[in-house]
């Protein structure tokens, strides 16, 4: 049987320059779809699919991010005296549990690969969930949940992937696909952006990984890739002479939170599958689109 996967990483130490000014002195993952921030989205899905240690891999100006998985007692107390039982209920709802975070510095932004390497002394030789939060997900059960289904069969390494329109490819990581079905299949091969003309598919990676604790040992010896950056993308590709890499097609719809056109649309989508806000947003909208139907794929 394959080892239990407890731990998560989310690297958080990324500039976030998409975002400026916005980011200039707030991280990008406290910018909040509707009314919760983007990381919060990325550690409810991790705690859904049976993660119990949150590692965040931080960086400057991120301090924040730490205080927000804290509790904090003044804003408790004053909830409580104004009978704000809802709004208490859903932070401590929220929060981990004392002892289930860890925070580390990624001193210099030198990429992705470099950031999860940051993680190793306090993941250990245990398998890990890599969760990016920029990447968030309408989807039930959520992409996480959906690839440790599959990681209970087929152990390993596990990526989540979607389907793009092949001339997208160039700014992703990109999987060849090989047998199986979609809850489960054998990766091939993989490759960072990729020229269309020379992808292997267009199946990207989508910011969620299981991975085994070999990895670090090819992140310590990895040099700049793509963009001059470390990426995972090329210690997994090594490390697929070695373990398998099983690709889970998810069911759901992302969100590239990373991109003002991502970020803007999934907060329109999670505002219009909010019970307390969605009728009175749609009329909203419907006032600014004139009589242009919006409908909302799940
Ligand atoms: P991105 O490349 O999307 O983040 O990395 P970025 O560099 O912050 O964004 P832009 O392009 O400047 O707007 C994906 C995830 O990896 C983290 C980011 O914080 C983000 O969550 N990351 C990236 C790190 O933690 N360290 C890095 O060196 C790079």
């Amino acid at each position: 049987m394959a080892n239990r996967v407890r731990t998560a990483v989310f690297p958080v130490a990324g500039l976030g320059t998409r975002f400026l000014p916005a980011t200039k002195a707030m991280p990008k993952e406290m910018l909040t779809v509707v009314d919760r921030p983007v990381i919060q989205y990325a550690v409810d899905e991790a705690r859904e699919a049976g993660i119990e240690h949150f590692v965040f891999v931080t960086g400057r100006n991120k301090g924040v991010i730490e205080d927000h998985f804290d509790r904090q007692f003044e804003l408790e107390a004053t909830l409580e005296a104004r009978g704000k039982s809802e709004a208490l209920a859903e932070l401590r709802r929220d929060l981990p549990r004392a002892g289930q975070t860890s925070f580390t510095r990624q001193q210099e932004p030198l990429g992705l690969g470099h950031a999860v390497w940051c993680a190793r002394d306090i993941v250990g030789r245990e398998p890990f969930a890599l969760l990016l939060p920029d990447m968030i997900f309408q989807s039930a059960p959520g992409v996480l949940k959906q690839m440790m289904d599959a990681y209970e069969t087929t152990g390993g390494n596990v990526i989540a992937v979607e389907e793009v329109p092949m001339e997208n490819v160039a700014s992703y990581g990109v999987v060849a696909r090989g047998e199986g079905p979609d809850t489960g299949f054998a990766i091939t091969g993989m490759v960072e952006k990729p020229k269309p003309a020379n992808a292997p598919s267009n199946l990207i990676i989508s910011g969620r990984y299981i991975l085994q604790p070999e990895i670090f040992s090819l992140l310590s010896d990895a040099t700049a890739g793509a963009g001059g950056e470390i990426q995972i993308t090329d210690a997994m590709h090594q490390l697929m002479a070695r373990q398998s890499f099983t690709g889970v097609k998810y069911q759901g719809r992302s969100f590239d939170c990373g991109s003002k056109i991502g970020f803007l649309t999934a907060n329109v989508v999670f505002a219009l599958d909010r019970p307390d806000i969605a009728d009175d947003f749609m009329a909203e909208l419907k006032t600014l689109t004139g009589d242009i139907p919006i409908s909302i794929a799940n």
